[in-house]
């Protein structure tokens, strides 16, 4: 039950060699050789990194297994060098009750990724204290459907028990059919008001640079890569179909550098699978997949000089397994949650995809560096032929 993983890492701010000895799931030591341990090595075209955390997918199954699956999901995820995620509730049944939440939690217990679920709104709010959830996801529909009073009774039984009320912010009031800019705008300035009531929230996906602006220091924040490197000018078929929308090339632009500039917190794809078939069809579905090519994507910034390495690492590494309350650093004594990747530019293409989901409008953009193994659950995968260490 060891391994050793020797490389390329990046560990307390700077790369240098290790020899990462890993038993029953921990890692031991940055110099370790250990008996009888299985020895991987990788070339200097290779890097280790803390795994990456993706607070906000859909992976589906429930009643939606078409779209994607928890399996199908942990596959995306670990082509994409991620080692936990956390679902999101609007399965079907939407997960609004304690029971629910549980039977969730433990299909996810037996995935190759660490798993965890935003709860949904309950309308019975006493379904939070026996869930204990860390979050709860509140969607413009939960605000049509039980009204702001109850959301403002949500916040205080989530302050009661510690959870973070996480926003997808667009008020219902001002969607009518479009889902115009106004429409997180002013959900972004109630949420304001409410951070500034001292609630804890988080704002994911936000699209409009007034977004950050106006909650920035008092909320915490998550940019999508469709938001960031897409725009409604360039891109406007089924596949870019989403919400929040695309914005104009301009907003898109102002996002991206207050993102660059460390206004935003986090990074998490949103990753909302859908059937081809069902995205062809004159209603298509909202929601874009990312997540087997999310981190390449993010890395790209590192490569063209835009961000540091440390800041990839805080945006979709270090914060959300904080937000998660997980560990994924690379020290002694932490359980082994990282990836290797290959160094090397690659456009985007439905051959990186995969999960269930293998189609995307991220497809032809340039990325930079590929997860070849993954180290979660006291397992190390390689990519390439499947082969699972132990
Ligand atoms: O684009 C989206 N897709 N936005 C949402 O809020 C839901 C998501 C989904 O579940 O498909
Ligand atoms: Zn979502």
């Amino acid at each position: 039950m060891c391994f050793v993983v020797e490389g390329k890492a990046y560990v307390g701010g700077a790369v240098r060699y290790v020899s990462l000895l890993v038993e029953g799931g921990v890692i031991k030591s940055l110099r370790g050789r250990g008996e009888g341990c299985r020895v991987l090595q990788f070339s200097g075209r290779h890097l280790i990194l803390p795994g990456f955390v993706d607070i906000h997918v859909h992976f589906r199954d429930w009643g939606l297994s078409h779209k994607e699956t928890l399996a199908g999901g942990s596959a995306a995820a670990l082509a994409g060098g991620v080692v936990a995620v956390l679902d999101m509730p609007n399965t079907r049944p939407h997960i609004r009750t304690a029971g629910l939440y549980a039977r969730r939690l433990a299909e996810g217990s037996s995935l190759p990724i660490l798993y965890g679920v935003h709860m949904g709104v309950p309308e019975d709010l006493g379904e939070l204290e026996a869930a204990r959830p860390g979050s709860v996801k509140i969607y413009p529909e939960d605000v049509a459907q039980f009204g702001w009073p109850h959301v403002e009774r949500l916040l205080d039984r989530c302050r009661e028990l510690g959870c973070t009320a996480v926003f997808h912010c667009e008020d219902p009031q001002y969607i009518s059919g479009r889902r115009p800019p106004e429409a997180e705008a002013r959900c972004a300035d109630r949420a304001a008001v409410y951070a500034r009531r001292g609630y804890r929230i988080h704002i994911t996906h936000v699209s409009l640079p007034y977004t950050v602006e106006a909650l920035r220091g008092l909320a915490t924040l998550d940019a999508t890569p469709h938001h960031l490197l897409l725009s409604s000018d360039r891109c406007s078929g089924p596949l870019c179909r989403v919400n929040p929308p695309l914005r104009s090339e301009d907003q898109r632009r102002r996002l991206l550098t207050l993102f660059l500039a460390g206004a935003v917190d986090m990074y998490a794809t949103d990753h909302a699978p859908h059937a081809l078939d069902e995205k062809l069809s004159g209603s298509p579905p909202p929601g874009i997949c990312s997540l087997d090519v999310a981190s390449s994507l993010l890395l790209r910034f590192w490569r063209d000089g835009l961000l540091g390495l440390d800041d990839v690492l805080r945006l979709y590494s270090f914060r959300p397994a904080r937000f998660a309350g997980l560990d994924v650093s690379l020290r002694p004594g932490a359980p082994a949650a990282f990836s290797v990747f290959r160094l090397e530019e690659f456009a985007v293409s439905e051959r990186d995809f995969r999960g269930t989901c293998r189609f995307s409008p991220l497809v032809g953009l340039r990325a930079f560096g590929r997860a070849v193994a993954v180290a979660s659950r006291g397992v190390l995968r390689l990519l390439d032929t499947g082969e699972a260490v132990a």
